[in-house]
């Protein structure tokens, strides 16, 4: 069973259960994918995040998701990229991994990401793909929520960055490594 999967589209347009916002540490709106989620969600979505007091840089909140499709919006700020030697890895990795573990703790079971840090914030693609997708498999590796995971990319282009770094890393043992812990040990699973 594939527990994540890279496609190109609109991430506001997503039917995930939760999306993703590259959001700023204010949380109060900005442009790209955060101007495009805050837009389609409608005015809630801003009154709810003025309640947040903002959010560290590698950290996650969660608010409603209004008028999206989605019921639920992960907001995290990523790294603006400095050159590479300022922690901006370390912090990338965080965003991913703070959205999952606030996703399972909610119980969320489909999560949809964007690309995070790689426009405004200008981080390189392929080197944020390599540390997204690793804290990504990292995390379905040992947990079973979310059961689904995808990088929606906003272009074809940066969709390719990101299936070859999959390929590189991930494509060998996809089967084994993305089978969540019940699949593992069936008789600890539902044995579905
Ligand atoms: N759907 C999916 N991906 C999108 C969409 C969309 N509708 N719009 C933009 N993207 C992609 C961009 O192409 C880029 O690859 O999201 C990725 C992240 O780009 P940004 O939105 O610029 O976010 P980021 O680089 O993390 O910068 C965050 O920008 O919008 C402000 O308030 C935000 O200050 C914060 C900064």
């Amino acid at each position: 069973m594939d527990r994540f999967s890279i496609l190109v589209g609109d991430i506001t347009k997503s039917d995930a259960q939760a999306i993703v916002n590259a959001a700023n540490t204010t949380l109060l709106g900005g442009s790209g994918v955060d101007g495009a989620i805050h837009r389609a969600a409608g005015p809630g979505l801003l009154a709810e995040c003025r309640t947040l007091g903002g959010c560290e840089t590698g950290q996650a909140k969660l608010t409603r998701g209004y008028n999206l499709p989605a019921s639920y919006v992960l907001h995290t700020p990523g790294p603006i990229w400095r050159g590479g030697d300022y922690g901006e890895a370390a912090l990338l990795a965080s965003c991913y991994r703070s959205c999952l573990a606030l996703a399972e703790a909610h119980s969320i079971e489909t999560v949809d990401f964007p690309s995070i840090s790689t426009g405004v914030y200008g981080y390189p693609m392929a080197q944020a793909a390599g540390v997204a997708l690793k804290a990504i498999m990292d995390f379905l590796r040992e947990h079973a929520l979310p059961r689904r995971v995808r990088m929606v990319c906003h272009t074809e282009e940066a969709a390719e960055i990101y299936r070859q770094t999959y390929n590189m890393w991930y494509a060998g043992e996809k089967a084994e490594r993305l089978l969540s812990p019940e699949d593992k040990h069936p008789s600890r699973g539902s044995g579905a």
